[in-house]
């Protein structure tokens, strides 16, 4: 079998007292798309942070391509970040630079593309995300969901073989969760790159994911394909599929006592 490009086994990672991960293990394949679902603090970020060896494991180890992050040296975690495209919670784009200079950045810095060379490739990654003739605004011109893309656009430009996205839909409206999630699918469609989704919108995980995996209490409660997952009668998974108030998820700490309004207790 071939060498997955990810690789997480029994991942931990605490901070003081407050354990994140709990022997996690994930592997996603070459041209996979994993989507992983998780509440907010689950340690969704913590994942990705130390996928991209911005956090070291207490225990376990993070491997890209069969080498274990944590035990790099610098250059070799140099030219594995060059690898991986990250999309960021928040587009996370420079505000006084146009759309144009936000994507030809890295291409400036890491690549010895001449300025014509870094137009095209500017232009060409501005289509794929459907930003085509945006390049002269800044930032503040954008709506959220131009931004996200825009951040998306700069993500591809080193044509990365990993893109990472972190919550790319949350603080949008629907209508523009939906536009990102299918600008996710094409991505992944043209490029063909191998990448990890962390979202709260289970209707484009569902469409983006070859497999889904649910974090919960710093374990990784399962890894599988969408109608499998779906079909989990673990009563997490499933409280996490309806979005209900009334299950195991919420029980730790377990909710206050509600006490009918105007009554003193
Ligand atoms: N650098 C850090 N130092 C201390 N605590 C952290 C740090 N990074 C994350 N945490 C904690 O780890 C938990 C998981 O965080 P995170 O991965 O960001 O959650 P999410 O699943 O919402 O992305 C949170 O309780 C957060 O406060
Ligand atoms: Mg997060």
């Amino acid at each position: 079998m071939s060498v997955p490009v990810i690789e997480v086994v029994n991942l931990s990672k605490a901070f003081g007292p407050k354990v994140v991960l709990s022997k996690v293990n994930l592997s996603v394949e070459l041209g996979e798309s994993l989507v992983v679902l998780g509440g907010s603090g689950s340690g969704k970020t913590v994942l990705l942070r130390n996928i991209m060896g911005l956090l070291r494991p207490d225990t376990g180890h993070v491997a890209v391509d069969g080498r274990i992050v944590h035990e790099m040296s610098r250059e070799e975690l140099f030219e594995t970040r060059m690898k991986i495209g990250m999309c960021f919670q928040m587009a996370a784009l420079f505000d006084s630079m146009t759309v144009f200079e936000n994507v030809a950045f890295a291409l400036r810095r890491h690549s010895h593309m001449k300025e014509k060379e870094v137009q095209g490739r500017v232009e060409e990654c501005l289509a794929m995300v459907g930003l085509k003739g945006t390049e002269q605004l800044k930032p503040a011109e954008l709506s959220g969901g131009m931004k996200r893309r825009v951040g998306f656009a700069r993500a591809i430009a080193l044509k990365p073989k990993i893109l990472l996205f972190d919550e790319p839909t949350t603080g949008l409206d629907p209508v523009m969760t939906d536009v990102i999630g299918r600008v996710i699918l094409d991505l992944k469609h043209e490029l063909g790159v191998t990448t990890i989704t962390i979202t709260h919108d289970l209707k484009s995980a569902f469409e983006i994911g070859d497999r889904i995996a649910l974090l919960f209490r710093g374990e990784c409660l399962a890894v599988q394909p969408p109608e499998e997952f779906k079909a989990n009668p673990d009563p997490v998974i499933q409280q996490f599929l309806r979005g209900d108030a009334d299950g195991p998820f919420l029980l730790d700490p377990p909710p206050p006592k509600r006490t009918p309004k105007g009554v003193n207790v």
